[in-house]
């Protein structure tokens, strides 16, 4: 199940918005087919709700949990995505300590008209974990 966790679907002038999408599935310990406890993914999920609160973004930028983006052995993962803009897709990043970091790209992605996110301006969480580019469909 997919679920809408903040705060609308539309910016305030009605265009799409971006979206982020966040494993909530990754990083998790199973025995006998059941989950133990709460997965790193659900964690990292609520924590990037709590820096949501005070995002100036947090009214364009919708932060949606998902059940998994098959990037499973990369834990965590996320991606960004906005029409017309390429689409990322982020890997290998800390349960703890990149919440911030993944909110900081988010707002350099939001801020470019293709999404382009280069290296260097990356924050240093998201430099190596990269595991998709996508084009956009414009
Ligand atoms: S479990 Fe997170 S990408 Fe599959």
């Amino acid at each position: 199940m997919t679920a809408t966790v903040n705060i609308s679907q539309t910016s305030p002038s009605g265009v799409n918005s971006h979206t982020l999408f966040v494993c909530k599935t990754c990083a998790s310990v199973w025995q006998d087919g059941k989950r133990l406890g709460e997965s790193g993914g659900q964690k990292l999920l609520q924590q990037l709700q709590q820096l949501a609160q005070d995002w100036e973004l947090r009214d364009d930028f919708l932060i949606q949990e998902v059940e998994c983006m098959s990037a499973c052995n990369r834990s965590c993962v996320v991606a960004f995505t906005a029409q017309g803009k390429l689409t990322y897709l982020f890997g290998d990043l800390a349960v703890d300590g990149s919440a911030t970091a993944v909110l900081e790209c988010a707002s350099q992605y939001y801020a470019k008209p293709d999404g382009l996110l280069p290296w260097s301006e990356r924050p240093e969480a998201l430099k190596k974990g990269i595991l998709a580019r996508i084009p956009s469909l414009s």
